[in-house]
């Protein structure tokens, strides 16, 4: 039996930075009122990446692609199969999987997006390791990807604040030893109201409402304990004690949901891999963006067992426990 091991990975951010003061600066002008104390303070957020007009999601993708294919020492024909998460897809349709294909040279790979917001990439990468594991691809790219930016309401200050743009991908190949040792996904639609953007496209024209919508606190609640049930249950299943994992990197929403979860989880603090300061909330991005950092600046080396973890609108939640 193939297991799937990551072995390479690449992130991209777009060059304009956005800091909580000049965000706040720019809400002013408009009488929204907020102050880098507050997100500060209540999110451990400090700047966010923002796109320039006109860049897409398939654009930030391609470029963490690359860097992650460049990482694994892997030729973009090499890959039979591309997965992208994303919620900020360019298009209606051919996928932006389908978009990175071509923008990468590939011909022939599957490709196709996987849609569960903030536990997008998490999603992609059990889908990936599944394919993997049957037999049916050798060589997998995985791609978290946002442009955020063009779906929050800018005049809305309890959302706008939290969020940025970027991307993060992972090349996987299939190996006889692990690898990914396990994955859980999960969801509950019911809870769909708490997080959502609940706009449509009818007759060319957009119904609805088109931006980001979402109860705070009621993410908050579900996000710590759906996440807690979930690392524990994926261990329980791969036979890992908590306390064996050397890196947990969790979706990058809140440095307070981070710390509860750490905490409740028994995990020590230098092992929590926390980017939400730099890059804010980029939603699907936000994983493959943390492992990417943690693996470039030295943390994470090759052997050591990495808990990853998103969480976002759907409901959706999920775990992957991986071998480096
Ligand atoms: N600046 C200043 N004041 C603000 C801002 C802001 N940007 N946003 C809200 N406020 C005000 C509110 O109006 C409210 O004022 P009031 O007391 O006069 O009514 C006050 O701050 C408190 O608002 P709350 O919503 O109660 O603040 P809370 O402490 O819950 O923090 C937050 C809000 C940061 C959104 C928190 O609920 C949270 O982190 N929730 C988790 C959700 C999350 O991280 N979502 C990201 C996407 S989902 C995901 O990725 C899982």
């Amino acid at each position: 039996m193939s297991y799937a091991k990551i072995i390479g990975s690449g992130g991209y951010l777009p060059p304009r930075v956005v800091s909580n003061d000049e965000l706040a600066a720019e809400l002013a002008t408009r009488q929204i009122e907020t102050s880098d104390t507050w997100i500060t303070e209540r999110t451990g957020i400090r700047q966010r990446h923002i796109a320039e007009p006109g860049v897409t999601t398939s654009q930030l993708a391609t470029e963490a692609a690359r860097r992650a294919l460049d990482d694994a020492g892997v030729n973009a024909e090499e890959l039979d199969l591309i997965i992208l998460a994303t919620s900020t897809p360019d298009y209606i349709f051919p996928s932006t999987a389908c978009l990175v294909q071509a923008k990468l040279g590939n011909k022939g790979a599957a490709a196709f997006d996987v849609q569960a917001v903030c536990s997008g990439f998490v999603y992609a990468l059990a889908t990936a390791d599944a394919f993997i594991r049957a037999g049916r691809a050798k060589t997998a790219l995985v791609i978290g990807a946002e442009v955020f930016s063009g779906i929050l309401d800018w005049n809305d200050r309890s959302t706008c604040v939290l969020f940025g743009d970027g991307a993060g991908a992972v090349v996987l190949r299939a190996a006889e030893e692990p690898g990914i040792l396990d994955a859980q996904l999960n969801a509950d639609g019911s809870q769909m109201k708490i997080l959502h953007a609940a706009g449509n496209v009818v007759g060319g024209q957009v119904t609805g409402d088109p931006f980001l919508r979402m109860d705070g606190q009621a993410v908050f609640k579900m996000a710590v304990t759906s996440l807690a049930n979930s690392a524990q249950s994926v261990c329980e299943r791969a036979g890992v004690a908590l306390d064996e994992i050397d890196w947990f990197v969790p979706h990058q929403a809140n440095v307070r949901i981070i710390n509860f979860l750490g905490r409740k989880l028994g995990l020590a603090e230098e092992k929590v891999v926390v980017t939400v300061d730099k890059h804010a909330n980029t939603s699907a991005a936000s994983v493959p963006l943390a492992l990417d950092a943690a693996r470039r600046d030295g943390r994470i080396q090759p052997g050591q067992l990495v808990l990853m973890q998103g969480v976002g609108g759907g409901f959706t939640w999920g775990s992957v426990l991986a071998r480096m």
